[in-house]
């Protein structure tokens, strides 16, 4: 059977197997809406510039309603034929309009359809990443809120390094998500553009009002140049590439989650709504949901790649090519989004052993650069204190004990400074409570009240 929009120059129809290969509605099914909104802004905008009459364009924006609300009930039914959305949607309106439906492709094509279709698509998608990004946010500032004075050590190399609070540690993630907040609306605002009126890559020569069709879909303004226009999917490259880093940052946490809640740890423990057990070892209680927000950025990040691929080197302006571009943007963009959703339940409802943490953050000469600091801060270079107290770790390390501990007369051999004194003053919360240098855990109350004020909870 030949194509109804394109018999005119064909003999025969399709291969039906490259029918069904060259089809795209598993991706096109969720661009109705948008395809069917850009449809009747471009049927209105043809009626108001008289390129049809008004009474044409109102027929074709009833079909088209009545086309929508037979989607909605799941009354339509999807031809592989008619290969993609805009065909489909083109042909049922035929059935139920008759001819008129014919004027509805006046100056425009499915390259700019599709363009437009997609962008609108990306962008509802990147709002709800941004608003699920607000969410874990929100469910960081909760914990930070409930363990605020919590002590816990701070890492290097997964070494403890130096006493943190639990606080400040929910706090940078707080500070991550909003720039991959950021990231996300910068996307949206850069795509944020209509393609609609590009026609097929050149224009056309009825008088169309492309700003009229860019305003009634909220776009900004059209796209200035049509081969542009038709062609761009850097505004999907760009998307993804904001949601895998967002992925990126939840895949830490993520790990931290896993590592964190292990038994040699014991910092952190999972809700039950969060976890799950094992069919044979009863006692298990596994972080899955971590494993897999760790896990979901390879998603991500193959469909980053999997764009860069399909696009590369495509000449202008349309070329079939960016067909696989729709599912791949969409499956990452709903991948974030979920992945978001989960991780802010499972924040929310993290509980910490604060017992466990503040015995790491004093361990393993957590302190070692506060009492260094102290040396320096009456008058000993740093890089001597540093010597020093690197000689007094080495001490306790033979002795088995911890600095405070440390036999005095043998501390004094290394530096008259180390005191008794000096070395009973260095605990975790006081090592804390002295870090005031802007950014500091000594300042979590202020950042989390902050933070409280700019999300409003
Ligand atoms: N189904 C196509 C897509 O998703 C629509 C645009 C087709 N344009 C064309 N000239 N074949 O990309």
């Amino acid at each position: 059977k030949k194509n109804p929009l394109w018999g005119g120059r064909f003999a025969a129809g399709p291969a039906e197997a490259f029918q069904r290969f060259g089809h795209s509605l598993d991706a096109d099914l969720k661009l109705w809406r948008e395809d069917i909104e850009g449809s009747k802004a471009h049927a209105r905008m043809l009626g108001a510039t008289g390129i049809i009459t008004e009474e044409d364009a109102k027929t074709l924006v009833r079909g088209l309603d009545q086309v929508s609300g037979e989607i909605e009930e799941g009354n339509f039914e999807w031809s592989v034929a008619l290969e993609d959305v805009h065909m489909n949607i083109e042909a049922r309106l035929r059935e139920i309009v008759g001819e008129v439906a014919g004027k509805l492709h006046t100056g425009r094509s499915r390259n700019d359809q599709v363009a437009t279709d997609l962008r609108l698509w990306t962008r509802a998608a990147l709002d709800r990443c941004a608003a699920a990004v607000r969410e874990v946010q929100k469910a960081f500032l909760h914990q930070a809120e409930q363990g605020h004075d919590a002590l816990m050590p701070g890492f290097t190399h997964l070494q403890i390094a130096q006493p943190v609070t639990y606080a400040h540690h929910c706090l940078a993630y707080i500070e991550m998500l909003e720039r991959d907040r950021l990231r996300l609306l910068s996307a949206r605002e850069h795509l944020n553009e209509s393609p609609l009126g590009a026609a097929a890559l050149g224009g056309t020569p009825h008088p169309i009002d492309r700003e009229m069709t860019a305003k009634a879909l909220g776009f900004a303004r059209p796209m200035a140049n049509s081969l542009d226009a038709a062609s761009a999917r850097d505004f999907c490259l760009e998307a993804v590439s904001a949601a895998t880093i967002c992925g990126v940052t939840l895949s830490r946490y993520a790990e931290e989650v896993v590592t964190f809640s292990s038994a040699p740890f014991g910092y952190w423990k999972c809700s039950e709504s969060f976890s799950t057990g094992s069919s044979i070892m009863p006692q298990k209680r596994n972080p899955d949901a971590a494993e897999l927000i760790r896990a979901k950025v390879g998603r991500l990040a193959g469909a980053f790649t999997a764009l860069t691929l399909q696009t590369k080197g495509l000449a202008l302006a349309y070329a079939k090519d960016m067909q696989e571009t729709k599912p791949v943007t969409m499956d990452a963009l709903e991948t974030l989004e979920a992945t978001l959703v989960i991780t802010a339940g499972m924040v929310r409802e993290m509980t910490i052993n604060r017992d466990r943490m503040a015995e790491d953050a004093g361990a393993g000469y957590a302190t070692a650069t506060d009492l260094a600091d102290s040396l320096a801060k009456d008058g000993m270079p740093f890089r001597e204190a540093h010597e020093v107290v690197g000689r007094l770790v080495a001490l306790c390390e033979e002795k088995g004990c911890t600095l405070s501990e440390a036999p005095l007369d043998e501390a004094r051999k290394i530096s008259p400074l180390l005191t008794e004194e000096r070395l009973a003053a260095l605990t975790p919360e006081a090592s804390v409570r002295g870090k005031k240098s802007a950014g500091g855990p000594a300042f979590t109350r202020e950042a989390a009240s902050r933070w409280s004020r700019v999300l409003g909870s």
